[in-house]
């Protein structure tokens, strides 16, 4: 079938075996069926941060679990939401906000699923899920078996987590929970939130008052994917070592970084690409954002190779000029 429907980027690609799960009992089933151990697999959540570069020969499999559940402990204080992995992540947004459970405002408006969301730790805004992330629930592929990672077992960092390295492909998570609270302390330092909220004479913000300015941030910076296909940022902001940035910081005193953990320093991708003259250029069928460098976008007709080259490209170009080298941060299919 297409994978059309189900990439963000909206690369034309087919794949030969495809199934959609919607509940654990059906995943459960599927995971018994030899045609999971004869064939390669793609776990496939809103499929918004992978690029599709040709055909998948194998099984894709989109999980689909529903529903969402809250329980407050006895303070009445701390709330634990649960949501199925297909849950789509704005859904469970929009549902913590509305009843005033405190914590995921910042990563409102991120493309994708629940089950996705710990796989690459997803954050903006100055929040990461791992901030707020309780344990999830996923099943061996292997052998079927239901397992429960706690904060410890996922070893969270900077868009990433065990199930991008050790675990990788081993698992399918099926629901994550969320360690909430009912008194919002709320995460304004970033400089664009707080700019907005001035703009917006907010003295004291509530939760949606985060959610609708952290929403209006990203629609003014980043391509709707319903119209202009894009996978979110395609590269990770660099992290290089101190010694590192002395040096490039002589050539460059005005590069943007940021402090990160371990002594590191962390760079702007955004900055670094459009400094080598790429934001909004279009390239093809392909090329960056104009409002944001870091976003690669498809204008319509690209193949995912013609994307992937473009990559390439910048890559080589960040390289020469900066001697830093970018990391994808999509999923290369
Ligand atoms: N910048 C430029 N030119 C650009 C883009 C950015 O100079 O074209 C500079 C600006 O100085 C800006 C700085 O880079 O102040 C940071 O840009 P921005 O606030 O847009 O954030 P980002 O670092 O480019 C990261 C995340 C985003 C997340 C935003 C907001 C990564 C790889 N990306 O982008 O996450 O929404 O911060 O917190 O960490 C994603 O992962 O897909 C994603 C969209």
């Amino acid at each position: 079938i297409s994978l059309k429907p189900y990439n963000t980027f909206g690369v034309d690609v087919k794949s030969s075996l495809f199934a959609e799960v919607f509940s654990i009992e059906a995943l459960k089933g599927l995971l018994g069926m030899d045609v999971v151990r004869q064939n390669r697999l793609l776990v496939l959540g809103g499929g918004s941060n992978l690029l599709f570069t040709k055909d998948f020969d194998g099984l894709v499999i989109k999980i689909s679990i529903p529903g969402i559940s809250a329980t407050t402990d006895t303070d009445g204080e701390r709330v634990l939401v649960t949501a199925g992995a297909g849950v789509v992540w704005n859904d469970l947004v929009n549902y913590c906000v509305v009843n005033g459970y405190a914590g995921i405002e910042n990563l409102s408006l991120i493309p994708g699923t629940v089950g996705a969301s710990p796989i690459q730790n997803i954050g903006a805004y100055g929040v990461e899920l791992k901030d707020v992330f309780h344990s999830c629930t996923a099943y061996e592929i292997a052998t079927a078996e239901e397992r429960t990672f706690k904060f410890e077992d996922c070893k969270f960092g900077y868009r990433d987590s065990t199930f991008k390295n050790e675990l990788k492909g081993r698992y399918i998570i099926t629901a994550v929970s969320f360690k909430l609270n009912r008194q919002a302390q709320l995460n304004t330092s970033y400089g664009a939130i707080q700019a907005e909220l001035q703009n917006r004479h907010i003295l004291q913000p509530t939760i949606a008052d985060i959610s609708k300015v952290v929403a209006h941030i990203r629609v003014s910076k980043l391509p709707d994917p319903s119209t202009i296909g894009n996978a979110g940022s395609f590269f990770k902001n660099p992290v290089i070592s101190q010694a590192q940035f002395k040096e490039v910081l002589t050539k460059f005193p005005d590069i943007v970084h940021y402090p990160a953990a371990d002594q590191k320093v962390k760079l702007a991708a955004g900055w670094l690409i459009e400094q080598c003259g790429f934001k909004g250029k279009v390239v093809g069928e392909t090329g960056t954002w104009k409002n944001q460098a870091l976003v690669l976008v498809n204008h319509g007709a690209a193949t995912g190779q013609e994307v992937y080259d473009f990559s390439e490209e910048i890559i080589r170009t960040v390289y020469a000029r900066f001697g830093v080298e970018l990391e994808r941060e999509v999923n290369i299919l």
